[in-house]
């Protein structure tokens, strides 16, 4: 898409940023925090990370994108702040680091679609996970995810998975819903959605600091803030958009998909182990993988076999469309300013971030380390800087933005302002200071 195009529609907007937002860390990570942190405690503060923290600070980045109408990297220079370039170099870093482990999950989707056709998980579906999920076997497949993503980055094809994604939403939707539906007939789900749904606020309480790294960094890695993705995202609407009507659409949508996916999870997970089992193959990040394979196994024969295949291939197009569009952020960035070339650029940040991810795929431990400095350093911190430059350096002029097609709108714009100088900052900074004290050391290195 050239840079000054406008979105035609505003469901095309809506469509492209939910596209963008729904993706492994809705279906894979979302259902996987919550039965390691604390279940219904974990999506209690979610949801009010993503309504308190997540809706104002998607709000400032649409204001960022749609002001500057250019690229995250470039958009601050065009605010005339230039020195905030640097929370646009931040975000499009995070992406890339973000991409080196995302790509390892979501070579385990391709792995499992091909286990779909052949059945290959359906008889002991922990001990599949256990085997594909680390080593050769998964270094492979997320070299395969990699050279898609990649490949569709370099020859600019996104077109087609622009259609797919369009269609991905709805089908994810219906399949979620049905598997929910299926997941909620089976032994044992009464007691998932005791676990899943009613937080005890005394445990809450006690327990905060360990669970608000995961709760509010994972609100921003699936609401894709802090990348850059929904500055650039923005930078194509057209003045006659309400940025509150959309952002708030996005951020129901988004919640709705993940809570969705626990909603499959977890039940299938108690109808299985009778609890939320430890362990990586268990609750940990096998949860989506173990979990819905045994639900395809008890289907078997045919239907189960098609069913996994489906399923697995609507999650690959979700993972796709994210995986996407982090590394079109510096692909754009430097074809348009620096001239590269396309196809170079593309293969070669996706080369050096394969790379990179051998480690993830190696072994779940570095992934989990990955995954805790993205959302626990990484994530807040670029949201942070992000949301003061918008608030405090940028403050009237981003009322004045975000007030546009919004026919008024004077009293929620200048609440949106003061929400960002003060509850959202601190929020954000609470995340990422507790996210920086409680960071764990990365695991040795493999030698092979
Ligand atoms: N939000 C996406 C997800 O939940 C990840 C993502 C972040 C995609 C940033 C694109 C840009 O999987």
């Amino acid at each position: 898409m050239a840079e000054r195009e406008t979105w035609a529609t505003r469901l095309g907007f809506i469509l492209a940023a939910v596209g963008s937002a729904v993706g492994l860390g809705n279906i894979w990570q979302f259902p996987f925090k919550t039965a390691t942190t604390g279940g219904s405690a974990f999506v209690f503060v979610y949801l009010v990370a993503a309504l308190v923290i997540g809706l104002p600070a998607i709000l400032g980045e649409f204001v960022v994108g749609r002001r500057a109408n250019i690229n995250a990297v470039e958009a601050f220079d065009k605010l005339k702040h230039p020195a905030w370039t640097v929370v646009g170099a931040l975000g499009l870093l995070t992406g890339l680091w973000i991409l080196s482990y995302y790509s390892v999950v979501g070579g385990w989707v391709i792995r499992y679609m091909a286990g779909s056709v052949t059945g290959a998980y359906f008889a002991t579906p922990a001990e599949y996970f256990g085997r594909v999920s680390m080593g050769w076997e998964a270094i492979a497949f997320h070299a395969g995810f990699m050279a898609l993503t990649a490949s569709i980055v370099a020859f600019g094809i996104e077109d087609g998975i622009e259609k797919a994604t369009k269609l991905m939403v709805p089908s994810i939707l219906v399949i979620l819903v049905g598997l929910a539906a299926y997941a909620f007939t089976l032994d044992g789900a009464a007691a998932a959605y005791d676990y899943y749904l009613s937080p005890d606020f005394g445990y809450i309480a006690n327990n905060l600091a360990d669970i608000v790294p995961f709760a509010v960094g994972q609100a921003f890695f699936s609401l894709s803030l802090g990348m850059g993705a929904m500055i650039t995202y923005a930078s194509y609407l057209g003045d006659d958009d309400s940025l509150p009507a959309d952002g708030s659409l996005i951020v129901v949508l988004n919640t709705f998909v993940g809570l969705l996916a626990g909603l499959v999870v977890i039940p299938l997970l108690f109808a299985q182990f009778g609890e939320v089992p430890s362990g990586a193959a268990g609750g940990g990040p096998g949860a989506l993988f173990v979990s819905v394979a045994d639900a395809f196994a008890q289907l078997g024969g045919l239907p189960g076999k098609a069913l996994g295949f489906v399923f697995f291939g609507v999650v690959l197009v979700a993972a796709l469309s994210s995986a996407i569009s982090l590394l079109e952020v510096v692909t754009s960035y430097l074809v348009d300013n620096y001239g590269a070339s396309r196809p170079v650029v593309a293969f070669g940040f996706a080369g050096g971030l394969f790379v990179v991810g051998t480690l993830s795929a190696w072994n779940t431990a570095w992934l989990g380390w990955f995954d805790t400095l993205a959302y626990g350093v990484l994530l807040p911190l670029s949201v942070l800087l992000g949301v003061i430059f918008v608030g405090w350096v940028y403050g009237p002029e981003a009322v004045d933005e975000i007030k546009k097609g919004t026919g008024g709108g004077e009293t929620f714009a200048t609440a949106w302002l003061w929400s960002m100088r003060t509850y959202v900052l601190v929020g954000v900074f609470v995340t990422l200071y507790l996210g920086v004290t409680g960071i764990y050391e990365a695991p040795p290195i493999p030698v092979l």
